[in-house]
Parts: structure tokens; sequence; C-alpha cells
């Protein structure tokens, strides 16, 4: 990865751990071909990623270990270097029964402490949540003996969330933006009419900022969180996206771009599960 002078690609986070900024996104809601993500994790490694990002529910977790297995066998990387990001589940997946998603009445508290003693283990490094909001962050701080080291959500001009910044700020908690293309690849079923973030990419003010740098509208995105010190986890499959979405390093945004992009803002999320609604602990209100 390009990197000028005085612009860091890491940061570090409350237990002492460094995180890359950059990480590559792996959820594939769409249809693709068998290996495609084992390429893509390849690929961003080779470009110099050394964060990526990934859930037990995308099921590709056995392509993302098979392409650092790869990697470190070719000399490329040790597995000390990559932050490997996942995210666990139950056996089943989004289990339902008559046309509803089931869910549980387990108290997020309680699964903290079952991450307490994983990390305790010494098999994870870091530990974190995600899709949490501040109320939630406050009851799980009050009584957490490990505070969170990461809070990840979608963030995104269309969604600049200031106040969770602000407090993830306070706190020393850090933050890792998803989604921040507005998911434009996401199937129609997943859309969310006109409040939805996908167009993004095609904002004019967003292209009127990459112009002015000579960068494209993706980097400007990129780098929008970066420069707030912000990890971001964009997702691609193709290596020449993967590719340019490490230029980011090497130029700066100015505060009337910060401000113009900020005033993009209008509430819009890519990722809601309407489904659940009407669970007590439902993040997205
Ligand atoms: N914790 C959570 O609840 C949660 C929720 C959603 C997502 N995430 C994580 O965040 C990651 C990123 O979010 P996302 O996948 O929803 O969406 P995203 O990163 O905002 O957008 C991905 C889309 O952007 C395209 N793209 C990538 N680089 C591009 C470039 N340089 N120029 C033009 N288009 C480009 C990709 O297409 P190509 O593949 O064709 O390049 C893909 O269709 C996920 O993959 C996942 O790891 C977490």
């Amino acid at each position: 990865m390009e990197e000028r002078a005085g612009q860091p690609r890491t940061i570090e986070l409350n237990d002492g751990t460094c995180m890359p900024l950059l990480g590559l996104g792996t959820w594939k809601p769409e249809a693709t071909g068998p290996d495609m993500c084992q390429r893509a994790a390849e690929a961003a490694i080779a470009a110099g990623y050394r964060h990526i990002d990934t859930a037990y529910s995308y099921r590709i977790e056995t392509e993302v270990g098979k392409a650092i297995q790869s990697k470190i066998q070719q000399g490329i990387i040790r597995r000390q270097d990559m932050f490997i990001v996942s995210k666990k589940m139950g056996d089943e997946l989004f289990p339902e029964k008559d046309g509803k998603m089931l869910t549980t009445n387990i108290d997020y508290v309680d699964v903290w402490k079952g991450m307490e003693a994983l990390k305790a283990t010494g098999k994870v490094k870091s530990i974190g949540v995600s899709n949490f909001t501040i109320e939630q962050l406050e009851r799980l701080l009050s009584v957490a003996k490990i505070p969170p080291a990461v809070n990840q959500v979608e963030l995104h001009p269309y969604l600049v969330q200031s106040d969770l910044i602000d407090y993830c700020k306070s706190k020393n908690i850090a933050l890792t933006a998803y989604s921040p293309f507005g998911s434009p690849g996401r199937p129609s079923e997943y859309q969310r009419g006109d409040a939805d973030p996908r167009t993004l990419l095609e904002d004019p003010v967003v292209g009127d900022i990459a112009k002015k740098h000579r960068r494209t509208p993706a980097q400007v995105l990129l780098r929008y969180h970066v420069q707030q010190s912000i990890v971001v986890i964009p997702k691609s499959m193709k290596s020449h996206h993967i590719l340019e979405n490490t230029k980011i390093f090497d130029f700066t945004l100015d505060e009337e771009d910060m401000n113009a992009l900020r005033s993009l803002n209008r509430g819009w999320r890519a990722c809601i599960i309407t489904q659940l609604e009407s669970h007590p602990f439902y993040p997205f209100k």
C-alpha cells in the first residue's frame, strides 16, 4: 500500500493491540462463484491488506482461512501479521418458525461475559461489539471487566452518526465503518426503496471532491473514515477495486471536503433487519 509519511495505517486499540485502518469486507449477498472469496482475500493480502472482516454467518470463513494459509506458505505473511475479525453465532443461521425469525432472550451482557472468558484463553486478542447503540454501550460498560475494543457499525456520509462517533471516542472505543459505499451490491430484496444509500458512489458531491483530488469516489469515501481514525472495511471481489481501495493513505481531504461529505447526512441505512424490530435489543431505531 502507498503511504505518505505521517499518515498512519493502524490505530492502537484500548487493549494495546494495533488494528489496520483498512480491512477487506467479505459479506457476499450476491451469488459468487466457488473460491471467489478466497481469490479476493489473496488479492487483498498481495495488495497489502493485513485485516480481513468476516463472520460465521457469511459462510466464507473457510475460504478466508485458505487464502491466509496460501499466503503464509508463499512467505508473503506470517499469521501474526494478520488482523482477522469474526462474529460467532449458533450452528443454525437465522432460524425461523411459521415464517417468523426466531430470537433468543439471551442478554448481550451475558454474551459479553463469554467474550471476556474467550479473551482470557488467549484464542482471541481483542473483543468488540457490532451494531451497538450508545445506550447499549453505556449498559455494557457499566458491568464489563474488559471494555469493548471496537464497535463495528454502518457509517458513511448518508449515515454520519456524529453522536455515536463522539461517544465512542470519549470512551476510547474504536469504530469500524461497515458498508462504506452504502452497500451498492445488495440484491433488490435487501434494498430499502428511496431511503437506501446504495447510490452513494454516484453522489455528485462525492464526485466533485474526487475530481478535485484526482481520486475515485470510492477512495474519497474510504479516506473520509481513515482521516477520522475510523477503521473501514470495503467489500470487493474484484482485484482492481481491491487495489484501488488501498490508495487512500497518500492524500488528505480538507475541512471543506469533510464538511461537504458530512452535510450529505440523511440517516439512510443499508443494513436493517426489519423482522426483528420488536426485539427489546433492536439497535436500528
Ligand atoms: N457487522 C455488520 O452487521 C455488518 C453489516 C454489513 C456489512 N458488514 C461488513 O462490512 C463489509 C462492507 O460492507 P458491504 O459489503 O455491505 O458494502 P460496501 O463495502 O459499502 O460495498 C460493497 C460493494 O461496493 C463495490 N465496490 C467495492 N470497491 C469499489 C470501487 N473501488 N469502486 C466501485 N465499486 C466498488 C463492490 O463491488 P465489487 O465486488 O464488484 O468490487 C460491492 O458491490 C461487508 O462485506 C462485511 O464484511 C458488517
